[in-house]
């Protein structure tokens, strides 16, 4: 196994650089009780420096990202910038150009964190969703006709290609195999509307369900599971979807898991360079105040040791984030922690040198 990795951070803005500061923290810790070491280099990109220089995300900074072994990403978002142009500039280009087809979302609460749903604990919440992230409506197909007028039509058409539904369906299949025992996929879709897409992805699933009679299948269409997320989330293990429902339902898993300063996920391409990266956004409100929670920051980069084979150091990471916010932190609800970012970190990586 190598010693040495090498990973791009890319800090981004507002609260961004104060979270992934605190992940490197940890990382650090890791490598000092565990065999690799960690070399990284920052990357300015964002809504900060696109005001200053007018640059988004190059081809060039493209081809030296993919030189890499991963990507640990903070946030981008700027209250000054249009909406849409970071988001597809900076955001969706990666995710398109690094082909990083799987967004990995675990839906997981800890013991000690408050959910918003009554009567639930950490037995019942504790499900991943595979969002398919390369097509859907994402990819930017469509386009107006007649705009401004009072005749304008708008279109926004959603690809969905029979290899791209297969890939994730099968990355889906392989992460519900490898879990644990409860062994269940669920197919989220809305194939009593949608009657091409998910025509096409129930399909795909039934044909691809044979090589897996380990695991058990399900089918709900999107609006029942945002209804089951909340009333039973237990039932769920592995969740696959599109792109936009796989939008849609990770922020509701978000938000049961305990909010997002703890809500971790993974833009994940198995053959190529991933990126990793809390899924909350850069919250221009609590920037440089020290009061952002760096844990999602510091679980997403647990799931890039994960995803680079490093199991000792992501273990660590659990059970150091697992104790810091079972025992120390006051609550770990709506942001509210008891104490600072930096201190969350120092905390979480000493308890990852020493547990
Ligand atoms: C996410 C975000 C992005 C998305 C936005 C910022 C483009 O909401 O990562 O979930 O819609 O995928
Ligand atoms: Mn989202």
């Amino acid at each position: 196994m190598k010693n040495e990795y090498d990973i791009a951070l890319v800090p981004g803005d507002a609260t961004g650089p104060e979270v992934v500061a605190e992940a490197v923290k940890v990382l650090e810790a890791v490598s000092r009780v565990t065999n690799p070491s960690f070399r990284f280099q920052t990357f300015d990109l964002g809504g900060e420096r696109y005001i200053r220089t007018g640059e988004l995300l190059s081809n060039g900074i493209l081809d030296e990202l993919r030189s890499f072994d991963a990507i640990l990403l903070g946030a981008i978002g700027h209250p000054e910038v249009t909406p849409g142009i970071l988001e597809k500039e900076i955001l969706l280009k990666m995710r398109f150009e690094m082909d990083l087809y799987i967004n990995l979302r675990p839906v997981k609460l800890f013991a000690g964190v408050e959910t918003p749903l009554k009567n639930k604990g950490p037995e019942d919440i504790d499900f991943v969703v595979v969002r398919e992230n390369s097509e859907g409506l994402y990819t930017g197909g469509g386009g107006f006709l007649r705009k401004g007028t009072k005749d304008e039509v708008a279109i926004q058409e959603s690809i969905n290609t029979r290899k791209g539904v297969d890939r994730c369906l099968r990355y889906a299949f392989e992460t519900c195999r490898r879990r644990n025992d409860k062994k269940k996929l669920t197919l989220c879709g809305k194939t009593n509307v949608l009657t091409y897409a998910f025509d096409l992805w129930q399909r795909a699933f039934k044909e691809m369900s044979p090589e897996y009679p380990d695991l058990s299948t399900d089918y709900a269409h999107v609006d029942a599971i945002c209804m089951w997320m909340v009333k039973n989330p237990e039932w769920f293990d592995v969740i696959v979807t599109d792109n936009m429902f796989g939008d849609i339902i990770t922020d509701l898993g978000a938000i049961i898991q305990g909010g997002m300063g703890l809500a971790a996920g993974g833009n994940i391409n198995p053959e190529g360079v991933s990126m990793f990266e809390p899924i909350g956004g850069s919250a221009p409100k609590y920037a440089g105040k020290n009061e952002i929670n760096p844990v999602a920051a510091i679980c997403a980069a647990q799931m890039m040791l994960e995803h680079l084979s490093l199991q000792e150091g992501a273990d660590r990471i659990s059970r150091a984030v697992q104790k810091a916010v079972g025992e120390d932190l006051e609550s770990m609800n709506a942001g509210r922690m008891g104490m600072g970012t930096r201190e969350v970190g120092s905390l979480v990586a000493g308890y990852v040198e020493n547990l």
